[in-house]
């Protein structure tokens, strides 16, 4: 019990918070918004007094031939020709004539029929022309009333419209920056972050969720204020028609706040469990999409369906419960409290309680009042699943907007000389699992570092920090002497170039995959790095160039093409560091030749850090460090290592076939 009370203060605090955040959105558009409401208030307002014309129409005008007429002697407007005779009903008579000096009739309606009692006391039935006859008077208060009615309604249909467009249009902007925000959040936010977090979750934040918030601008707020608005307007009209209508029809608020409040228990559980699978589901199908050749060829088809169906199963699942949870309290539970409504007020109308304070016109107005307040109420029970959506969706992107991430930051640094030394730095991705331990480097301006070891011996690792995507607690990275963490992470790695050991490419062309579409990279800079790499004449040979089209990921090249792009890629940004990890992986050892020759003349002025498999690609290098399990185990050039004959020179023996290694 404790449990579920303590869930429900947190679930509380969330929702407050949410709400708050949702608001302070809100008030980017506020103009926008409040004209909104304005006009809202306008639109209500009018039809709120619909139902008093209405009342008018029907006790002064409609009912009120019914009663007592008086014989007078000139014609007016109000005067009725019967029998060769002028009669004027009592509300129409002057208000200064004394009415006891007329001689009166009686005009009496039972049933359909109405039935004339002349001042001798003559009761006859009248014709269907003669009562028309009586209404004439009215008809011109009539027309005029009508027409006023129709005005309002027109006046107010324009007005909703106008509120519509504007809160939708506020709605779209809101949705449109908090998309930019959470596109823009997700570049600041530490690459560590995603360690844990499937792609296709990001995507269903960035898309589905944010979606659903725009529901609740649009839908929500628009049927929440116009509820409220209304409802309480029409209460005001209907205290205004007769008070205690309104007492008995009070009571309608508790229940409807009793109702959010029950409703809103259920289906938030529903809905942060709908939510979730939702985005797994997103994960999921973007996984195997990726994976697709692995699926395939791994013939895991089967399977992967047999999961997603399990994933969706559970979707469906509390998909239905919520379907039951809103049928259930929506459309016809209304109902059902309208007509209980309806019944307590036939009951205490027969059983004499209004006395004789209810005119027709007055239970018509009430009825109607009573319709009109329902609709709002309708609109906002229906919109109580897409809120508690929204606030679930909204509620999951803030919690990605809260995770700490790093402003970007523009600011140019001046190019360092590029000398990088590692002190005692001992990492861990996840606490207490070391995967360096003490690791001392100095490379000098220009020296080029190779780094080898087992594989997970923590080799990217160390690039990784040197590139911040990580950062240590222990020990010091410095750049020309300076600790790299007091510089930003951008600005650090404004002079660094990186060849990653899965290279990427994105959606775009070969030239735009090297300058990454920067401005200050000029088409030059592209063909010139992919010249120093040797690779301009192989992409010349394409039929469009280095403007062919590059799909995402690059999937219709081949992984040495990837390779050597995005090797032109670190290339042209011109860095003081350029880091290499296993560039030359996939590879031909002709292209690699080209590269290696094309290297040597590159990496001079450079600080370069390459990591190989290969050990023949890194035989000239000024410094080799042998990593074993997070350790640098062994370091010095390539002759002094094989003369060490240590671990380098039996990973070096193994590869270029014993004897010959063993001779050197
Ligand atoms: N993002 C990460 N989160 C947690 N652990 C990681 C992460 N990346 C790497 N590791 C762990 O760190 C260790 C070192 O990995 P690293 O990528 O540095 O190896 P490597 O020397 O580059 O290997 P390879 O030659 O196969 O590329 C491995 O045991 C690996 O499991
Ligand atoms: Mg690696």
């Amino acid at each position: 019990m404790q449990d579920t009370g303590q869930d429900q203060l947190y679930n509380l605090k969330v929702t407050k918070r949410t709400v708050k955040k949702l608001f302070q959105y809100g008030l980017l558009h506020k103009k926008m918004i409040l004209l909104a409401l304005a006009l809202l208030l306008v639109a209500v307002a009018t039809e709120v007094v619909g139902p008093i014309i209405a009342k008018r129409m029907i006790d002064d005008h409609v009912t009120s031939i019914v009663g007592k007429w008086y014989y007078v002697t000139d014609q007016s407007e109000k005067s009725v020709h019967y029998n060769n005779m002028l009669l004027v009903r009592e509300g129409n008579m002057s208000k200064e004539a004394d009415l006891s000096s007329y001689e009166s009739a009686l005009l009496e309606q039972e049933g359909v029929q109405f039935y004339f009692t002349d001042s001798s006391q003559l009761k006859v039935k009248l014709s269907a022309d003669q009562v028309f006859e009586f209404y004439k008077p009215e008809i011109k208060e009539i027309v005029s009333l009508s027409l006023l009615y129709i005005g309002l309604i027109a006046v107010s249909a324009i007005f909703v419209y106008t509120q519509r467009r504007l809160l939708q249009t506020a709605a779209n902007r809101i949705v449109q920056k908090l998309r930019l925000d959470v596109f823009a959040h997700v570049h600041r936010l530490p690459v560590k972050y995603f360690d844990n977090l499937a792609a296709g979750q990001v995507v269903s934040r960035v898309t589905n969720d944010t979606e659903s918030i725009r529901e609740l601008y649009v839908n929500v707020v628009a049927n929440f204020t116009t509820g409220v608005i209304y409802i309480t307007a029409i209460f005001g009209g209907i205290f205004v028609l007769n008070p205690f209508l309104g007492w008995i029809t009070l009571p309608l608020i508790p229940i409807l706040i009793a109702w959010v409040i029950i409703y809103r228990k259920y289906a938030q559980r529903y809905n942060r469990i709908i939510r979730a699978k939702l985005s797994e589901i997103n994960g999921t199908i973007n996984e195997s999409i990726q994976g697709m050749t692995i699926i395939q060829a791994f013939r895991r088809e089967k399977q992967m369906e047999e999961e997603f169906g399990e994933l969706t199963g559970e979707f469906f699942k509390y998909q239905n419960k919520m379907l039951s949870l809103n049928a259930l309290t929506s459309h016809n539970l209304l109902n059902v409290i309208r007509n209980i409504f309806y019944i307590v007020i036939l009951v205490l109308l027969f059983t004499g309680n209004f006395g004789a304070g209810l005119s027709i016109g007055v239970l018509f107005a009430y009825i109607d009042y009573l319709n009109r307040m329902f609709n709002p109420i309708v609109g906002m029970v229906n919109q109580l699943s897409n809120m508690e959506v929204a606030l679930v969706s909204a509620e999951r992107v803030f919690r990605l907007l809260d995770e700490e991430g790093i402003d970007v930051d523009t600011n140019k640094m001046p190019r360092y000389r590029g000398d990088v030394q590692f002190e005692h730095v001992t990492f861990a991705y996840k606490d207490q699992e070391y995967v360096l331990k003490d690791i001392n480097i100095d490379a000098k301006q220009g020296e080029t570092i190779a780094l080898v070891g087992h594989t997970g011996s923590g080799k990217s690792s160390i690039l990784n920090l040197l590139f911040r995507f990580y950062d240590i607690e222990q020990g010091s990275i410095k750049i020309d002497g300076v600790d790299i963490r007091q510089y930003s992470k951008q600005q650090i790695r404004q002079h660094m170039g990186i060849v990653l050991q899965d290279p990427f490419l994105f959606t775009g062309t070969i030239a735009s995959n090297i300058s990454l579409n920067n401005p200050e990279i000029s088409k030059e800079q592209v063909i010139q790095a992919l010249k120093d790499v040797g690779a301009y004449e192989m992409f010349m040979q394409l039929p469009n160039g280095i403007d062919s089209v590059v799909v995402e990921k690059g999937a219709t090249l081949s992984a040495g093409q990837r390779q050597l792009i995005s090797f032109a890629r670190a290339l042209a940004y011109n860095p003081a560091i350029l880091i290499l990890d296993e560039a030359t992986a996939s590879i031909d050892s002709e292209t690699e030749a080209v590269i290696q020759q094309a290297l040597d003349v590159l990496k001079r002025g450079r600080t370069t850090f390459v990591i190989a498999h290969r050990l023949s690609t890194i035989r000239e290098a000024n410094q080799i460090l042998v990593l074993d399990r997070g350790r640098i185990v062994e370091r010095g050039t390539h002759d002094e290592l094989i003369a060490r004959k240590g671990k380098y020179h039996l990973m070096y023996q193994l590869q270029s076939g014993n004897t010959e290694a063993i001779t050197v």
